[in-house]
């Protein structure tokens, strides 16, 4: 891989570089965007060790709007989530395979079946937060992931209830709980920790942990396979319809990469997102008190009303602003000798959007660390300013149902519960595998409950 013409290294040693990416991404990122605010190159451990960061909106506009001719999508470089989702992920196929791959599973997360989960998305709110006692402290991130977890389960296998999804939530949640920090991270990006060292060793307890999760993947596909149900709908059984150019069908080892695959980006990242709202909304009183004017004057018998309230888009859509939780998108790879921003690229070179770093700029965002839900009513924001969920060949999968369940949860829980937070001190963000989420995991009460 040439990698002679890459624009604006940063000069710390590389050891260094990689350690601060791994313990503070947040403040590696802003560190060197004070020195380079468009583009810098990056010596980073993980998706390929030097990566090109671009945090122009024009010019992260012109790479992935090209990424399937000059900048390729290319697979190959989301090795480091292999050690969970495998090698037949989604998320590691390229070409005509990813493309095909992705229109599978794309109707799962749209249109009306948002609708058929918007009942569900109720229930599971109110059950989970009824549970919880009141004037106990409680982690709205666990909170939210024990929802998120259950839609996610819902849209992939078409049900969630019954003692092998019971023991599958739990399994998800603990090899989850894996990454859940900096240090029980770095053996995704210092390969060299991946040693199985036995049950108490870190990667011998992550290894046996998925291995139980799989178990329970695996029975459900032998169950499926033996009773075969047309009228089903869910992700598993259109997967397991599909055939390849050959009429192959997918292997149990394919199936079970991509239910892994949907069900932790699809969990994972909605209940971070959802944690970081109800961590600003309850934060900040004056946008409470918007936020349950609007609510109170919605038409609640209509659930998908909701989704086009003005407010709560707003805060929705600053929430990811301002912790756009994915950081990055995934890489994309030079293909021919190429120009961005008046600096040549090689063939070879590895570019990301840098969502984190756009989100931040002070020229389309003033104040970048305020959380101001008012800037999306003032002002339009092209799809590159604001790009929480990338764009192109890659573009998130779950985008629409990510949202719909962030306004919904979100708008439940204001009209139903009076939550406070229990901690005055502030949130920061915190690596969690590849994202950034609460550090402290939003801790909170349930005072009372709204009228
Ligand atoms: C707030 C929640 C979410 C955020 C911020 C988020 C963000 C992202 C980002 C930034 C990417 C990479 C885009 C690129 O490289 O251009 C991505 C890809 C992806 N997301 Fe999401 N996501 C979220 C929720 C979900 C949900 C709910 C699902 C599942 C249904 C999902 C499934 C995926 C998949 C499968 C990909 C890989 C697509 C591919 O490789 O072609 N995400 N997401």
């Amino acid at each position: 891989m040439s990698t002679t013409n890459t624009p604006n290294h940063l000069t710390a040693p590389i050891f260094w570089q990689r350690l601060q990416w791994v313990a503070r991404p947040d403040r590696y990122m802003e560190n060197a965007a004070r020195q380079y605010p468009d583009i810098f190159t990056a010596e980073l451990a993980g998706f390929g060790n030097r990566l090109v960061f671009v945090n122009q909106p024009e010019a992260l506009q012109e790479v992935l709007t090209s990424d399937r001719k000059t900048y390729a999508a290319l697979g190959e470089l989301n090795r480091i989530l292999s050690p969970l989702l495998g090698d037949y992920s989604v998320m590691l196929l390229e070409g005509d395979r990813h493309r095909k791959r992705r229109q599978l599973v794309m109707p799962a997360f749209h249109g009306d079946r948002m609708k058929a989960y918007s009942q569900l998305m109720v229930g599971l709110t109110k059950d989970v937060l009824e549970a919880i006692p009141f004037n106990q402290p409680f982690l709205a991130r666990s909170v939210a992931q024990e929802i998120s977890l259950q839609v996610i389960l819902q849209a992939v296998f078409g049900m969630c209830e019954g003692e092998r999804f019971q023991q599958l939530r739990q399994a998800l949640v603990v090899v989850a709980e894996m990454f859940r920090s900096p240090l029980s991270s770095s053996p995704l990006f210092f390969t060299s920790l991946q040693k199985d060292w036995g049950a108490w060793s870190p990667w011998g307890k992550f290894v046996r942990d998925r291995q139980r999760m799989d178990e329970l993947i695996y029975a459900e596909i032998r169950d499926r396979r033996a009773n075969v149900d047309p009228n089903r709908i869910d992700v598993l059984s259109m997967l397991m319809a599909a055939t390849d150019e050959t009429g192959q069908p997918m292997s149990d080892r394919e199936l079970r990469d991509e239910l892994v695959t949907l069900m932790f980006a699809g969990h994972e990242t909605t209940a971070t997102a959802l944690a970081w709202a109800l961590y600003w909304v309850h934060r900040l009183p004056e946008v409470r008190e918007k936020l349950l004017h609007e609510l109170d004057n919605a038409d609640w018998s209509d659930p998908m009303s909701l989704l086009r309230l003005p407010y709560l888009t707003a805060v929705c859509n600053e929430t990811l602003r301002i912790h756009p939780v994915a950081m990055l998108t995934f890489p994309r790879v030079v293909q021919e000798p190429t120009e961005l921003l008046g600096y040549k690229l090689d063939p070879g070179v590895a570019v990301v959007g840098c969502m984190y770093l756009i989100h931040q700029r002070e020229d389309l965002y003033p104040n970048p660390k305020q959380f101001r839900p008012e800037r999306f009513l003032e002002r339009q924001y092209s799809p590159y300013e604001f790009i929480p969920f990338g764009s192109g060949a890659r573009r998130c999968i779950g985008e629409a149902l990510a949202q719909f369940e962030m306004k919904l949860v979100l708008a439940t829980i204001l009209r139903h519960y009076h939550l406070t937070l229990a901690d005055p001190r502030p949130e920061y963000p915190r690596r969690r595998g590849v994202t950034l989420a609460p550090a402290r995991g939003v801790k909170m009460v349930k005072t009372h409950l709204e009228n």
